[in-house]
């Protein structure tokens, strides 16, 4: 699957973003290890900090249905072209990244270009393996 046809899903699940409040749709595609896609928009809540990014709705639709996410597509579709900030994941976002693909996963961003997880979250968080189960 090529950036623009993963842009091309992830501009297309922003159209069932659930924005009442923000008025700002983004739409999320995730491409797994085997060839599927797994699309996500924001959607927003009465109780304004259950909100979910559209980002992290795909990843985990990924990783619920058993699939392994190596790339992402976002688009920020009233984004502002001239200011990329308006237009990148936030930071929530991009350490699920990390979490879930890894340092080296592709992030296509809509307008702005493509990068590595790392490239967008330098020096992130990850913890140590193996993972440490109980106190001892
Ligand atoms: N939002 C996303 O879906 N992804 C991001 O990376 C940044 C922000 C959503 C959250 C909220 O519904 C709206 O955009 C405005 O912040």
């Amino acid at each position: 699957m090529t950036p623009d046809e993963l842009l091309a899903m992830a501009r297309e699940s922003a159209s069932q973003a659930v924005v009442p409040y923000s008025r700002f749709p983004v739409g999320a595609a995730v491409e797994t290890h085997g060839g599927r896609v797994f699309k996500g928009c924001n959607i927003e809540s009465a109780s304004y900090g259950l909100t979910i990014c559209a980002e992290r709705v795909a990843i985990f639709a990924a990783k619920a249905a058993g699939a392994d996410p190596v790339a992402i597509g976002v688009s920020c579709l009233r984004g502002n072209r001239d200011d990329p900030s308006s237009l990148t994941p936030c930071g929530a976002c991009r350490q699920v990244m990390m979490d879930q693909m890894g340092p080296d996963a592709a992030c296509h961003i809509d307008g702005v270009g493509t990068f590595t997880v790392s490239e967008l979250l330098p020096m992130g968080f990850r913890l140590p393996q193996p993972v440490a189960t109980s106190p001892e």
